[in-house]
Protein backbone atom coordinates (compact mmCIF):
# COMPACT_ATOMS: atom_id res chain seq x y z
CA UNK A 1 0.00 0.00 0.00
CA UNK A 2 0.99 3.64 -1.27
CA UNK A 3 2.26 5.66 1.97
CA UNK A 4 2.42 9.38 1.99
CA UNK A 5 5.28 11.10 3.86
CA UNK A 6 4.56 13.09 6.72
CA UNK A 7 3.45 16.61 5.78
CA UNK A 8 5.34 19.24 7.59
CA UNK A 9 4.54 20.75 10.96
CA UNK A 10 4.48 24.11 9.70
CA UNK A 11 1.51 23.18 6.94
CA UNK A 12 -0.14 21.34 9.74
CA UNK A 13 0.09 24.36 12.60
CA UNK A 14 -1.78 26.88 9.95
CA UNK A 15 -4.52 24.72 9.62
CA UNK A 16 -5.43 24.85 13.46
CA UNK A 17 -8.71 26.60 13.51
CA UNK A 18 -9.20 30.01 15.03
CA UNK A 19 -12.07 28.11 16.93
CA UNK A 20 -9.93 26.06 18.85
CA UNK A 21 -8.25 28.48 20.78
CA UNK A 22 -8.26 27.40 24.56
CA UNK A 23 -8.89 24.31 23.59
CA UNK A 24 -5.63 21.84 24.32
CA UNK A 25 -5.67 19.08 21.84
CA UNK A 26 -4.71 16.24 23.12
CA UNK A 27 -2.05 13.36 22.16
CA UNK A 28 -0.62 10.95 21.85
CA UNK A 29 2.13 13.54 20.76
CA UNK A 30 4.05 11.05 18.77
CA UNK A 31 7.51 12.79 16.93
CA UNK A 32 6.34 10.97 13.85
CA UNK A 33 2.07 10.57 13.34
CA UNK A 34 1.84 6.94 12.98
CA UNK A 35 -1.49 6.82 14.52
CA UNK A 36 -4.93 8.27 14.19
CA UNK A 37 -5.10 10.47 16.85
CA UNK A 38 -1.49 12.09 16.86
CA UNK A 39 -1.91 12.56 12.91
CA UNK A 40 -5.06 14.24 14.04
CA UNK A 41 -3.54 16.45 16.73
CA UNK A 42 -1.14 18.08 14.35
CA UNK A 43 -4.30 19.43 12.29
CA UNK A 44 -5.60 20.51 15.89
CA UNK A 45 -8.21 18.18 15.61
CA UNK A 46 -9.37 15.04 17.72
CA UNK A 47 -9.62 11.30 16.20
CA UNK A 48 -12.06 9.55 18.92
CA UNK A 49 -13.98 6.25 19.01
CA UNK A 50 -17.06 5.76 20.70
CA UNK A 51 -16.30 3.30 23.52
CA UNK A 52 -18.18 0.61 25.43
CA UNK A 53 -16.95 0.61 28.86
CA UNK A 54 -17.41 -3.05 29.77
CA UNK A 55 -14.94 -4.18 26.92
CA UNK A 56 -12.21 -1.66 28.38
CA UNK A 57 -10.94 -5.25 30.33
CA UNK A 58 -10.09 -6.47 26.76
CA UNK A 59 -6.35 -6.04 26.01
CA UNK A 60 -6.76 -5.52 22.35
CA UNK A 61 -9.59 -3.63 22.69
CA UNK A 62 -7.96 -1.15 25.46
CA UNK A 63 -4.37 -1.04 23.48
CA UNK A 64 -6.01 -0.32 19.80
CA UNK A 65 -7.90 2.73 21.69
CA UNK A 66 -4.81 3.90 23.98
CA UNK A 67 -2.45 3.56 20.90
CA UNK A 68 -4.80 4.89 18.16
CA UNK A 69 -7.47 7.43 19.44
CA UNK A 70 -7.25 10.77 21.46
CA UNK A 71 -10.90 11.47 22.01
CA UNK A 72 -13.56 9.24 23.08
CA UNK A 73 -17.38 8.92 23.64
CA UNK A 74 -19.34 6.94 25.96
CA UNK A 75 -21.16 4.86 23.45
CA UNK A 76 -24.13 4.03 25.54
CA UNK A 77 -23.23 5.10 29.56
CA UNK A 78 -24.08 8.29 29.66
CA UNK A 79 -27.90 7.94 28.13
CA UNK A 80 -30.68 8.60 29.76
CA UNK A 81 -32.03 5.07 30.32
CA UNK A 82 -28.45 4.63 32.10
CA UNK A 83 -27.62 7.40 34.07
CA UNK A 84 -31.27 8.31 35.53
CA UNK A 85 -33.20 4.96 34.83
CA UNK A 86 -35.02 5.02 38.08
CA UNK A 87 -36.45 9.02 38.85
CA UNK A 88 -34.50 11.15 40.79
CA UNK A 89 -31.68 8.16 41.14
CA UNK A 90 -28.43 9.06 39.06
CA UNK A 91 -25.88 6.76 38.51
CA UNK A 92 -22.65 7.27 37.14
CA UNK A 93 -20.73 4.18 37.78
CA UNK A 94 -20.04 3.20 34.01
CA UNK A 95 -19.85 6.66 32.30
CA UNK A 96 -17.48 7.59 35.55
CA UNK A 97 -14.97 4.64 34.59
CA UNK A 98 -14.62 5.71 30.86
CA UNK A 99 -14.43 9.33 31.62
CA UNK A 100 -11.69 9.27 34.01
CA UNK A 101 -10.11 6.49 32.52
CA UNK A 102 -9.85 8.99 28.81
CA UNK A 103 -8.80 12.26 30.88
CA UNK A 104 -5.98 10.19 32.89
CA UNK A 105 -4.49 9.63 28.82
CA UNK A 106 -5.63 13.11 27.58
CA UNK A 107 -8.03 12.30 25.93
CA UNK A 108 -10.97 14.60 24.77
CA UNK A 109 -14.12 13.09 26.30
CA UNK A 110 -17.56 13.66 24.26
CA UNK A 111 -20.73 13.92 26.31
CA UNK A 112 -23.29 11.54 25.06
CA UNK A 113 -25.91 12.61 25.06
CA UNK A 114 -28.66 14.51 27.39
CA UNK A 115 -31.80 14.65 25.70
CA UNK A 116 -32.50 11.74 23.03
CA UNK A 117 -36.10 10.20 22.28
CA UNK A 118 -34.06 6.30 22.15
CA UNK A 119 -33.24 4.92 25.18
CA UNK A 120 -35.09 6.89 27.07
CA UNK A 121 -37.21 5.21 30.82
CA UNK A 122 -40.72 4.54 30.29
CA UNK A 123 -41.39 7.08 33.02
CA UNK A 124 -39.79 10.18 31.58
CA UNK A 125 -42.04 8.80 28.59
CA UNK A 126 -44.75 8.83 30.52
CA UNK A 127 -45.20 11.96 31.30
CA UNK A 128 -48.04 14.22 30.20
CA UNK A 129 -47.53 17.41 31.33
CA UNK A 130 -45.48 19.69 29.54
CA UNK A 131 -44.29 21.82 32.49
CA UNK A 132 -43.52 18.33 34.43
CA UNK A 133 -41.57 17.38 31.79
CA UNK A 134 -39.70 20.30 31.17
CA UNK A 135 -38.94 20.71 34.79
CA UNK A 136 -37.33 16.47 34.36
CA UNK A 137 -35.17 17.81 31.54
CA UNK A 138 -33.89 20.61 33.16
CA UNK A 139 -33.11 18.18 36.41
CA UNK A 140 -31.56 16.08 34.14
CA UNK A 141 -29.29 18.16 32.37
CA UNK A 142 -28.44 20.07 35.32
CA UNK A 143 -27.20 16.92 36.99
CA UNK A 144 -25.63 15.23 34.45
CA UNK A 145 -23.81 17.94 32.59
CA UNK A 146 -22.86 18.98 36.16
CA UNK A 147 -21.31 16.02 37.57
CA UNK A 148 -18.94 16.41 34.46
CA UNK A 149 -18.82 19.55 34.40
CA UNK A 150 -15.04 20.73 33.35
CA UNK A 151 -14.49 17.30 31.86
CA UNK A 152 -16.25 17.58 28.57
CA UNK A 153 -15.11 18.58 25.06
CA UNK A 154 -18.03 18.40 23.67
CA UNK A 155 -21.75 17.55 24.66
CA UNK A 156 -24.17 16.00 22.30
CA UNK A 157 -27.12 17.95 23.97
CA UNK A 158 -29.67 17.06 22.18
CA UNK A 159 -29.66 14.06 19.60
CA UNK A 160 -31.76 13.58 16.60
CA UNK A 161 -34.42 15.52 17.29
CA UNK A 162 -35.76 15.49 12.96
CA UNK A 163 -37.38 13.01 10.84
CA UNK A 164 -36.68 14.61 7.12
CA UNK A 165 -37.38 18.38 7.14
CA UNK A 166 -39.63 18.11 10.49
CA UNK A 167 -39.28 17.85 14.09
CA UNK A 168 -39.72 14.22 15.22
CA UNK A 169 -42.59 13.53 17.53
CA UNK A 170 -40.68 12.35 20.29
CA UNK A 171 -41.98 13.00 23.91
CA UNK A 172 -40.15 16.12 24.35
CA UNK A 173 -41.77 17.85 21.35
CA UNK A 174 -45.16 16.85 21.76
CA UNK A 175 -45.39 17.89 25.76
CA UNK A 176 -43.19 20.94 25.12
CA UNK A 177 -42.93 21.94 22.16
CA UNK A 178 -40.65 23.37 19.41
CA UNK A 179 -38.83 24.98 22.68
CA UNK A 180 -37.32 22.66 24.17
CA UNK A 181 -34.21 22.49 22.27
CA UNK A 182 -33.16 25.78 23.19
CA UNK A 183 -33.90 24.94 26.79
CA UNK A 184 -32.02 22.26 26.66
CA UNK A 185 -28.86 23.99 25.38
CA UNK A 186 -29.58 26.64 28.16
CA UNK A 187 -29.78 24.63 30.71
CA UNK A 188 -26.36 22.85 29.20
CA UNK A 189 -24.87 26.09 29.45
CA UNK A 190 -25.71 26.73 33.08
CA UNK A 191 -24.49 23.25 34.01
CA UNK A 192 -21.29 23.05 32.71
CA UNK A 193 -20.25 26.53 30.64
CA UNK A 194 -16.73 25.76 29.44
CA UNK A 195 -18.60 22.12 27.43
CA UNK A 196 -18.73 23.16 23.50
CA UNK A 197 -23.14 22.39 23.14
CA UNK A 198 -23.69 20.35 20.18
CA UNK A 199 -26.73 19.39 18.21
CA UNK A 200 -26.65 15.97 17.09
CA UNK A 201 -28.14 13.85 14.09
CA UNK A 202 -27.76 11.22 11.06
CA UNK A 203 -28.63 11.39 7.58
CA UNK A 204 -27.13 15.03 7.89
CA UNK A 205 -24.31 14.51 5.94
CA UNK A 206 -24.91 16.17 2.96
CA UNK A 207 -27.35 19.03 2.11
CA UNK A 208 -30.90 17.61 1.96
CA UNK A 209 -34.28 18.49 3.80
CA UNK A 210 -33.21 17.10 7.19
CA UNK A 211 -29.88 19.53 6.97
CA UNK A 212 -31.64 21.91 5.62
CA UNK A 213 -34.12 22.09 8.56
CA UNK A 214 -31.10 21.88 11.17
CA UNK A 215 -29.26 24.31 9.49
CA UNK A 216 -32.36 27.03 9.72
CA UNK A 217 -32.72 25.80 13.15
CA UNK A 218 -29.15 26.44 14.04
CA UNK A 219 -29.04 30.07 12.36
CA UNK A 220 -32.07 31.28 14.11
CA UNK A 221 -30.43 29.67 17.03
CA UNK A 222 -27.05 32.13 16.62
CA UNK A 223 -29.41 35.25 15.37
CA UNK A 224 -31.19 34.98 19.40
CA UNK A 225 -28.05 33.81 21.38
CA UNK A 226 -29.48 30.64 22.20
CA UNK A 227 -26.16 28.87 23.07
CA UNK A 228 -24.88 26.50 20.43
CA UNK A 229 -20.84 25.83 19.60
CA UNK A 230 -21.45 22.78 17.19
CA UNK A 231 -23.14 20.56 14.81
CA UNK A 232 -22.77 17.14 15.17
CA UNK A 233 -23.04 14.91 11.61
CA UNK A 234 -23.04 11.17 12.74
CA UNK A 235 -22.21 10.08 9.09
CA UNK A 236 -23.56 6.49 9.50
CA UNK A 237 -22.87 5.36 5.87
CA UNK A 238 -23.18 2.71 3.38
CA UNK A 239 -20.14 1.99 1.15
CA UNK A 240 -20.16 4.23 -2.28
CA UNK A 241 -22.24 6.43 -0.89
CA UNK A 242 -20.44 9.82 0.95
CA UNK A 243 -22.48 12.22 0.08
CA UNK A 244 -20.16 14.80 -3.17
CA UNK A 245 -21.32 18.02 -1.09
CA UNK A 246 -20.45 16.75 2.42
CA UNK A 247 -17.43 19.66 2.56
CA UNK A 248 -19.78 22.34 1.08
CA UNK A 249 -22.49 21.17 3.73
CA UNK A 250 -20.01 20.75 6.40
CA UNK A 251 -19.22 24.65 5.51
CA UNK A 252 -22.34 25.98 5.14
CA UNK A 253 -22.59 24.90 8.95
CA UNK A 254 -19.22 26.46 9.89
CA UNK A 255 -19.87 29.81 8.45
CA UNK A 256 -23.01 30.20 10.68
CA UNK A 257 -20.22 30.09 13.10
CA UNK A 258 -19.87 26.51 14.79
CA UNK A 259 -18.10 24.07 14.72
CA UNK A 260 -18.78 21.02 12.56
CA UNK A 261 -17.80 17.49 14.13
CA UNK A 262 -18.23 14.24 12.48
CA UNK A 263 -19.49 11.88 15.60
CA UNK A 264 -20.35 8.45 14.74
CA UNK A 265 -18.29 7.24 11.09
CA UNK A 266 -18.55 4.15 10.20
CA UNK A 267 -18.89 2.62 6.50
CA UNK A 268 -21.06 -0.39 6.34
CA UNK A 269 -20.99 -2.79 3.97
CA UNK A 270 -22.77 -6.49 2.83
CA UNK A 271 -20.66 -9.11 5.50
CA UNK A 272 -18.98 -10.84 4.98
CA UNK A 273 -16.94 -8.36 3.43
CA UNK A 274 -15.33 -8.58 -0.53
CA UNK A 275 -11.94 -7.19 -1.00
CA UNK A 276 -13.35 -4.65 -3.55
CA UNK A 277 -15.55 -3.50 -0.35
CA UNK A 278 -12.36 -3.06 1.18
CA UNK A 279 -10.87 -1.11 -0.68
CA UNK A 280 -14.45 1.41 -1.55
CA UNK A 281 -14.27 1.68 1.51
CA UNK A 282 -10.94 3.30 2.23
CA UNK A 283 -11.64 5.45 -0.62
CA UNK A 284 -15.14 6.53 1.20
CA UNK A 285 -12.94 6.89 4.46
CA UNK A 286 -10.81 9.18 2.68
CA UNK A 287 -13.49 11.36 0.88
CA UNK A 288 -14.87 12.00 4.79
CA UNK A 289 -11.44 12.64 6.28
CA UNK A 290 -10.79 15.53 3.70
CA UNK A 291 -13.97 17.01 3.57
CA UNK A 292 -13.67 17.26 7.13
CA UNK A 293 -9.91 18.22 6.98
CA UNK A 294 -11.13 21.18 4.32
CA UNK A 295 -13.20 22.83 6.46
CA UNK A 296 -11.15 24.47 8.99
CA UNK A 297 -14.23 24.27 12.21
CA UNK A 298 -14.68 20.54 11.71
CA UNK A 299 -12.61 19.75 15.01
CA UNK A 300 -13.28 16.40 15.50
CA UNK A 301 -13.93 12.97 13.70
CA UNK A 302 -15.47 10.28 15.70
CA UNK A 303 -15.55 6.62 14.42
CA UNK A 304 -18.95 4.59 16.14
CA UNK A 305 -16.58 1.31 17.97
CA UNK A 306 -12.75 0.31 17.68
CA UNK A 307 -13.44 -2.84 15.79
CA UNK A 308 -16.12 -4.86 13.38
CA UNK A 309 -16.62 -7.07 16.28
CA UNK A 310 -18.27 -4.88 18.57
CA UNK A 311 -20.37 -2.54 15.61
CA UNK A 312 -23.70 -2.44 16.69
CA UNK A 313 -24.85 -2.93 12.94
CA UNK A 314 -24.91 -6.38 12.07
CA UNK A 315 -27.47 -6.04 15.40
CA UNK A 316 -29.38 -3.82 13.61
CA UNK A 317 -29.14 -4.29 10.03
CA UNK A 318 -28.33 -7.86 9.78
CA UNK A 319 -26.31 -9.28 6.89
CA UNK A 320 -24.42 -6.12 6.67
CA UNK A 321 -20.82 -4.73 8.88
CA UNK A 322 -17.32 -4.45 8.46
CA UNK A 323 -18.16 -0.47 8.88
CA UNK A 324 -14.87 0.73 10.86
CA UNK A 325 -11.12 0.79 10.82
CA UNK A 326 -10.18 -2.26 12.78
CA UNK A 327 -11.16 -5.81 11.63
CA UNK A 328 -12.50 -8.41 13.96
CA UNK A 329 -9.18 -9.47 15.12
CA UNK A 330 -8.40 -5.94 15.83
CA UNK A 331 -6.02 -5.94 12.60
CA UNK A 332 -6.08 -2.40 10.37
CA UNK A 333 -8.19 -2.68 7.61
CA UNK A 334 -7.36 -1.10 3.88
CA UNK A 335 -9.81 1.99 5.54
CA UNK A 336 -7.51 2.27 8.47
CA UNK A 337 -4.42 3.05 6.11
CA UNK A 338 -6.16 5.42 3.97
CA UNK A 339 -7.83 7.35 6.88
CA UNK A 340 -4.37 7.72 8.46
CA UNK A 341 -2.73 8.87 5.10
CA UNK A 342 -5.49 11.38 4.60
CA UNK A 343 -4.48 12.81 8.37
CA UNK A 344 -1.01 13.43 6.78
CA UNK A 345 0.18 10.48 8.96
CA UNK A 346 2.82 7.84 8.25
CA UNK A 347 2.03 4.10 9.02
CA UNK A 348 4.24 2.01 10.69
CA UNK A 349 4.23 -2.23 10.16
CA UNK A 350 1.65 -3.81 12.21
CA UNK A 351 3.68 -4.82 15.48
CA UNK A 352 2.22 -8.09 15.25
CA UNK A 353 1.21 -8.91 11.92
CA UNK A 354 -0.56 -12.19 11.39
CA UNK A 355 1.16 -14.10 9.03
CA UNK A 356 -0.02 -14.31 5.72
CA UNK A 357 -2.62 -17.01 5.38
CA UNK A 358 -3.33 -16.60 8.98
CA UNK A 359 -6.35 -18.32 9.97
CA UNK A 360 -9.01 -19.33 13.15
CA UNK A 361 -11.19 -22.04 12.38
CA UNK A 362 -14.40 -22.80 15.00
CA UNK A 363 -15.42 -26.54 14.94
CA UNK A 364 -19.35 -27.38 16.59
CA UNK A 365 -19.80 -30.47 17.25
CA UNK A 366 -24.12 -31.75 17.65
CA UNK A 367 -23.60 -35.43 18.40
CA UNK A 368 -26.12 -38.50 18.97
CA UNK A 369 -25.72 -41.62 19.85
CA UNK A 370 -23.87 -43.08 16.43
CA UNK A 371 -23.76 -40.36 14.49
CA UNK A 372 -22.86 -36.11 14.39
CA UNK A 373 -22.57 -33.20 12.72
CA UNK A 374 -19.59 -30.49 12.68
CA UNK A 375 -20.33 -27.38 11.78
CA UNK A 376 -16.73 -25.52 10.92
CA UNK A 377 -16.01 -21.32 10.47
CA UNK A 378 -12.82 -20.82 8.86
CA UNK A 379 -12.14 -17.05 9.17
CA UNK A 380 -9.03 -15.21 7.30
CA UNK A 381 -7.36 -13.50 9.96
CA UNK A 382 -4.18 -12.47 7.92
CA UNK A 383 -4.79 -8.91 5.56
CA UNK A 384 -4.64 -10.78 2.41
CA UNK A 385 -7.46 -12.43 0.57
CA UNK A 386 -7.79 -16.22 0.26
CA UNK A 387 -8.20 -17.23 -3.56
CA UNK A 388 -8.44 -20.94 -3.33
CA UNK A 389 -8.21 -23.08 -0.11
CA UNK A 390 -8.20 -26.01 1.16
CA UNK A 391 -8.51 -26.77 5.18
CA UNK A 392 -6.49 -29.87 6.08
CA UNK A 393 -7.59 -32.05 9.32
CA UNK A 394 -7.66 -35.41 10.74
CA UNK A 395 -10.63 -37.31 12.24
CA UNK A 396 -9.93 -38.89 15.78
CA UNK A 397 -10.57 -43.20 14.82
CA UNK A 398 -14.08 -44.66 14.13
CA UNK A 399 -15.46 -41.17 12.68
CA UNK A 400 -16.49 -41.31 8.75
CA UNK A 401 -18.05 -38.36 7.30
CA UNK A 402 -21.27 -39.70 5.48
CA UNK A 403 -21.97 -36.41 3.46
CA UNK A 404 -21.28 -32.39 3.73
CA UNK A 405 -21.99 -29.11 2.30
CA UNK A 406 -20.04 -26.09 1.19
CA UNK A 407 -16.86 -27.97 0.32
CA UNK A 408 -16.30 -31.56 -0.55
CA UNK A 409 -14.43 -34.30 1.64
CA UNK A 410 -11.53 -36.43 0.70
CA UNK A 411 -11.25 -38.96 2.20
CA UNK A 412 -14.21 -39.77 4.42
CA UNK A 413 -12.08 -40.62 7.52
CA UNK A 414 -8.01 -40.42 8.84
CA UNK A 415 -6.61 -37.35 7.46
CA UNK A 416 -9.40 -35.66 5.58
CA UNK A 417 -8.77 -32.27 3.07
CA UNK A 418 -11.81 -30.09 2.65
CA UNK A 419 -11.74 -27.95 -0.80
CA UNK A 420 -13.49 -24.81 -1.37
CA UNK A 421 -17.15 -24.77 -3.29
CA UNK A 422 -16.54 -22.56 -7.11
CA UNK A 423 -18.53 -19.90 -4.85
CA UNK A 424 -16.80 -19.71 -1.50
CA UNK A 425 -13.30 -20.23 -2.88
CA UNK A 426 -12.32 -16.41 -2.29
CA UNK A 427 -12.06 -15.17 1.65
CA UNK A 428 -11.98 -11.50 2.11
CA UNK A 429 -9.01 -10.37 5.08
CA UNK A 430 -11.70 -10.86 8.02
CA UNK A 431 -13.97 -13.03 6.30
CA UNK A 432 -15.51 -16.40 6.38
CA UNK A 433 -17.01 -19.15 5.46
CA UNK A 434 -19.19 -21.19 7.03
CA UNK A 435 -18.65 -25.40 5.91
CA UNK A 436 -19.91 -29.04 7.72
CA UNK A 437 -20.30 -32.26 7.78
CA UNK A 438 -22.40 -35.44 8.91
CA UNK A 439 -20.52 -38.39 10.16
CA UNK A 440 -20.88 -41.32 11.50
CA UNK A 441 -19.05 -42.11 15.20
CA UNK A 442 -18.33 -45.55 17.11
CA UNK A 443 -18.44 -43.74 20.44
CA UNK A 444 -15.29 -40.92 20.15
CA UNK A 445 -17.12 -37.52 18.98
CA UNK A 446 -14.29 -35.25 19.73
CA UNK A 447 -12.92 -32.59 16.92
CA UNK A 448 -9.72 -32.55 15.34
CA UNK A 449 -7.04 -31.83 17.03
CA UNK A 450 -5.66 -29.57 14.33
CA UNK A 451 -6.48 -27.39 11.22
CA UNK A 452 -4.28 -25.96 8.75
CA UNK A 453 -5.71 -23.75 5.86
CA UNK A 454 -3.39 -24.01 2.84
CA UNK A 455 -0.46 -24.97 4.97
CA UNK A 456 -0.38 -22.79 7.49
CA UNK A 457 -1.86 -23.85 10.80
CA UNK A 458 -5.22 -22.03 12.45
CA UNK A 459 -5.96 -21.07 15.66
CA UNK A 460 -8.82 -22.55 17.29
CA UNK A 461 -12.21 -20.53 18.26
O1 LIG B 1 -27.37 -3.50 28.27
C1 LIG B 1 -28.24 -4.49 27.69
C2 LIG B 1 -27.87 -5.85 28.18
O2 LIG B 1 -28.09 -5.93 29.57
C3 LIG B 1 -28.71 -6.89 27.44
O3 LIG B 1 -28.32 -8.18 27.80
C4 LIG B 1 -28.57 -6.74 25.93
C5 LIG B 1 -29.46 -7.68 25.13
O4 LIG B 1 -29.78 -7.17 23.87
O5 LIG B 1 -28.92 -5.42 25.59
C6 LIG B 1 -28.11 -4.45 26.21
O6 LIG B 1 -28.50 -3.19 25.78
C7 LIG B 1 -28.14 -2.85 24.47
C8 LIG B 1 -27.29 -1.59 24.51
O7 LIG B 1 -27.01 -1.14 23.20
C9 LIG B 1 -25.97 -1.80 25.23
O8 LIG B 1 -25.20 -2.77 24.57
C10 LIG B 1 -29.41 -2.58 23.68
O9 LIG B 1 -30.14 -3.78 23.52
C11 LIG B 1 -29.08 -2.00 22.34
O10 LIG B 1 -30.28 -1.60 21.70
C12 LIG B 1 -28.17 -0.80 22.50
O11 LIG B 1 -27.84 -0.35 21.21
C13 LIG B 1 -27.24 0.93 21.14
C14 LIG B 1 -28.11 1.86 20.33
O12 LIG B 1 -27.46 3.11 20.17
C15 LIG B 1 -29.45 2.09 20.98
O13 LIG B 1 -30.26 2.88 20.18
C16 LIG B 1 -25.89 0.75 20.46
O14 LIG B 1 -25.02 0.01 21.31
C17 LIG B 1 -25.27 2.13 20.17
O15 LIG B 1 -24.15 1.95 19.36
C18 LIG B 1 -26.28 2.99 19.43
O16 LIG B 1 -25.72 4.25 19.22
C19 LIG B 1 -26.51 5.18 18.49
C20 LIG B 1 -26.16 6.55 19.02
O17 LIG B 1 -26.35 6.59 20.42
C21 LIG B 1 -27.01 7.63 18.33
N1 LIG B 1 -26.89 7.55 16.90
C22 LIG B 1 -27.13 6.22 16.32
C23 LIG B 1 -26.24 5.18 16.98
C24 LIG B 1 -26.41 3.82 16.33
O18 LIG B 1 -27.69 3.32 16.51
Amino acid sequence: MKRRALRLLAAAALAVPAGLTGLAVPGPAAAEAATLGAAAAEHGRVFGAAVAGHRLGEADYARVLDTEFNGVTPENEMKWETVQRTRGSFDYTAADAIVERARARGMAVRGHTLVWHSQLPSWVQNITSGSELLTVMRDHIANVAGHYRGKIAYWDVVNEAFEGGSRRQSVFQQRIGDSYIEEAFRAARAADPSAKLCYNDYSTDGINAKSDAIYAMVRDFKARGVPIDCVGFQAHLIVGQVPGDMRQNLQRFADLGVDVNITELDIRMPTPPSAANLQAQAADYRKVVEACLAVSRCTSITVWGITDRYSWIPDVFPGQGAALLFDEQYAKKPAYHSTLEALGGTSEPDPDPDPPGACRVSYQVNAWNSGFTASITITNTSTAAVNGWSLAFTLPAGQTITGGWNATYRPSSGQVTATNAAWNAAIAPGGSVSIGFQATHTGDTSPPQAFALNGTTCQKA
